[in-house]
């Protein structure tokens, strides 16, 4: 396939360094050399130690703690790599924070993904390549090309190979229906929802009901991202009220604020084992008691570079 532009260069702000060393040691090549760093006054710095001009910057940066300096980092990077005449310019952001904030539901309130989406646009990007966004939506928040990737078939196809009898795909909310029962019939199992609840801006969830039969099956409770942990809790607890036989948690974005490792990491609640992947860095704490598993996604990532830098197919990736 015809290659528009010059060489891929990927260079990675310090969001996650080794998630794009680990890219880079799947397409075999080096990571491009830049310094980012804030100076006393906490203003940010960046600038690129190899040439960029005309060439395919693919610039590596999640979203992650702390967050608004990542997302500084972020637009200046792409600033600096326009300004230093890169041929064409993508943000591989797997964890695209602010993702919840896709919708104005209470008076008075931003639609800070949208405002995310102007500001990677106005830096300078030309593509945005990330993975499992809060709501597919947020796509259209940008008016340059973006791939949303997902992970979730990695986890699915996980839990698929170590359960018995036909498992069960658990959405925790009304909004993983969908995904729940894709999933299920990826793997030959079938598939229930938690119906829950949170009231305003709270991050406290509330488990309703259930809707699917768990009784006496291996269950996998799955959601995009565990923050504080209560969405998940709220829904292993109904599963096993209803009679689950093992179940485990999965999520794309291990975000885990410190009350998630309180919250989940404690015997009452009976998680048999969390899977996440390495979008983000874990940095708040660690599981002491329950077996957990981390998926990467480099090679994801780096098999869509490819495909985005010659021009190939990156929906190809998904067809199983
Ligand atoms: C919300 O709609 C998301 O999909 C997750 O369920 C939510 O971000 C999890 O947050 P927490 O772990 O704080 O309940």
């Amino acid at each position: 396939m015809a290659t528009t532009f010059n060489e891929i260069a990927i260079f990675s702000g310090n969001g996650h360094p080794q998630l794009a060393d680990d890219i880079c040691a799947h397409m075999g090549i080096k990571l491009g050399d830049c310094e980012v760093f804030q100076f006393s006054n906490e203003e940010v710095f960046v600038r690129y130690l190899d040439n960029v001009r005309e060439r395919d910057v693919f610039i590596v940066q999640p979203i992650v703690s702390p967050v608004n300096t990542s997302l500084m980092e972020l637009f200046i990077m792409i600033d600096a790599a326009r300004r230093a005449s890169a041929g064409r310019i993508t943000a591989v952001v797997p964890y695209y924070a602010y993702g919840r904030s896709d919708k104005k539901d209470q008076p008075r309130i931003p639609i800070t993904a949208r405002l995310v989406a102007n500001f990677i646009e106005t830096a300078g990007a030309d593509r945005l390549l990330s993975m499992d966004m809060h709501a597919g939506q947020i796509q259209g928040f940008f008016n340059v090309p973006v791939d949303e990737l997902t992970a979730f078939p990695l986890l699915a196809d996980y839990f698929g190979s170590i359960s018995q009898l036909a498992p069960v795909v658990v959405a925790p909310d009304s909004g993983r229906a969908k995904l729940a029962r894709d999933l299920s019939a990826r793997i030959g199992g079938d598939f229930a929802i938690v119906d829950k609840q949170r009231t305003g801006n709270s991050e406290v969830a509330e488990a309703m009901n259930l809707v699917g039969s768990v009784d006496g099956r291996d269950c996998l409770v799955l959601d995009d991202e565990i923050l504080t942990g209560g969405t998940i809790a709220a829904a292993v607890a109904t599963a096993r009220e209803n009679g689950a036989r093992s179940v485990r948690v999965a999520c794309v974005h291990p975000v885990f604020a410190e009350k998630a490792y309180e919250r989940l990491d404690n015997a009452t609640v009976g998680i048999d084992e969390i899977i996440f992947t390495d979008t983000l860095p874990l940095v708040r704490g660690e599981f002491t008691s329950i077996p957990q598993k981390s998926i990467s996604i480099a090679p994801l990532l780096g098999d869509a570079i490819n495909r985005i830098h010659s021009g190939g197919s990156v929906g190809a990736l998904f067809k199983k």
